[in-house]
């Protein structure tokens, strides 16, 4: 069974399409303490009688996992050589048919990228006790240690920003299952100890598609620190990826209470696979189908901002903007009037003068990853010729800058009570300056073996 064809069964029996799993997801984000944890119990059972019916690649010895974890990073490592061999030898990308293409996926995967790390947040409260410190330490590095330029959730609000691409409306529910998993499993820790280990261990291997997605954005010149990040800090021997392993060993319970254990860390590893995976999220682009609805939507707030003199095929813009489910015909007709003269350098198109760059009469109408969309909807097939395209894909285009390193001022914060270092270091608050400051204030206080209440 294919994994898109496993999705869509997985999908059906998930939940309905409501808006259920993107609020609770608001909700354990923005306000988790007035979020009903009888709602999140619930939402984490029903997702786990879903992940149990999956196929489990786990060992079935724990005793194998430091070995499996090798295994994995190893065969991570020999396709992605093979990947690079093909590209060496001239072969096109795998993942990314243009730059409008890589932003759309920044842009869908957003969820979850925002609240990386959210899963291991319970873990925090237990500083006194030894054997959470691995899960501590990987919850500290997803948060740069308080180091702005090292925050996982910062570096992609960035990234975000720089290229104008964050979501400006609701995505599609699947999108947001991910996140809200995490979220939950990092508010019911305790009770869910064993899922948050097992799905602790299956988040912190690296994947390959983490490798090629890194590689393609450079060359679509697309800064890869986020992705790149991973590669290093989730790596086997040491990283993540060893620490995971290390925790499941260090919290394993007594041989009696071992076997309901063991069977709930392979549950909540497999809560990994639901919902839309990277993969998945790469195939479901189609340029002309997102340019379209990007139109389409555009077009209400467009409809009375057009003069009348501006008329395509007898009608005003304004008319062709107020009747819906025109956006492809308009495209159509400003082809035919020459506007859009596709599959040649965007430059030569009036509608993209009218739409691009400071001085254009349109100029702010579209955000970023709007105008990419037109700008390689525009420019089709001429995209492979344009001169420095095609050019050599192992080319270094970014190198790291100095991160610029924190105002380590005194703070207020690091005076503050456990209780309230805690709350400011949650999934919501710690990339704000205050959480921050919690955040270096906490991982020195357990450095030095001083958190105990
Ligand atoms: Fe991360
Ligand atoms: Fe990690």
């Amino acid at each position: 069974m294919t994994s898109l064809q496993l999705f869509a069964e997985r999908s059906a029996t998930t939940y309905q399409p409501s808006s259920a799993v993107s609020s609770l997801y608001t909700s354990l984000l923005r306000s988790p303490a007035e979020t009903a944890p009888d709602a999140v119990r619930g939402f984490l059972e029903q997702q786990l009688l879903v992940a149990k019916a999956l196929p489990c690649n786990l060992p079935a010895d724990l005793a194998q996992l430091p070995e499996w974890v090798a295994g994995n990073s190893q065969s991570v490592a020999e396709r992605y050589a093979q990947y690079l061999q093909e590209r060496h030898a001239g072969g096109g990308r795998r993942f990314f048919s243009n730059k409008a293409h890589a932003l759309y996926f920044l842009q869908q995967v957003a969820p979850s990228k925002l609240v990386d790390g959210a899963w291991l947040y319970g873990t925090v409260k237990h500083a006194d006790d030894w054997r959470y410190h691995g899960l501590i330490r990987t919850y500290l590095e997803e948060l740069g240690d308080g180091e702005p330029a090292l925050n996982h959730v910062l570096l992609y609000r960035n990234l975000l920003s720089e290229h104008d691409c964050a979501p400006n409306a609701l995505l599609d529910e699947a999108l947001y299952l991910q996140g809200t998993i995490q979220l939950a499993l990092g508010h019911l820790s305790d009770e869910f100890l064993p899922e948050v280990l097992g799905y602790n261990l299956g988040y912190e291997q690296l994947p390959l598609h983490l490798l090629i997605t890194a590689f393609e954005l450079s060359e679509l010149g697309i800064d890869p620190y986020y992705f790149t990040l991973h590669v290093t800090i989730d790596n086997a021997s040491s990283g993540h990826a060893y620490k995971a392993v290390q925790a499941v060993m260090d919290l394993l319970p007594s041989d009696a209470d071992r076997s309901d254990f063991l069977t709930r860390l392979r549950n909540g590893y497999l809560l990994n696979d639901l919902g839309t995976n990277s993969t998945e999220v790469i195939h479901a682009f189609d340029l002309e189908h997102e340019v379209v609805a990007m139109l389409e939507a555009k077009s209400t707030f467009g409809q009375h901002m057009h003069s009348d003199y501006c008329r395509l095929e007898g009608r005003t813009i304004n008319d062709w903007l107020a009747t819906p489910g025109q956006s492809r015909q308009l495209l159509g007709a400003l082809e035919n009037k020459g506007w859009i003269k596709r599959h040649q350098d965007p430059q030569d198109s009036r509608f993209w003068q009218l739409v691009d760059g400071p001085g254009a009469v349109m100029f702010g109408v579209f955000n970023g990853y709007e105008l990419q969309l037109l700008k390689d909807w525009i420019a089709g097939d001429w995209q492979d010729n344009e001169p420095g395209r095609g050019a050599n894909p192992f080319r270094a285009r970014f190198r790291r800058r100095n991160s610029a390193m924190a105002t380590q001022q005194p703070s207020q914060v690091a005076t503050l009570p456990i209780e309230q270092l805690i709350a400011l270091i949650a999934p919501d608050s710690h990339p704000t300056p205050e959480g921050l400051a919690a955040t270096r204030a906490y991982a020195r206080q357990l450095a030095q073996g001083g958190l105990t209440r």
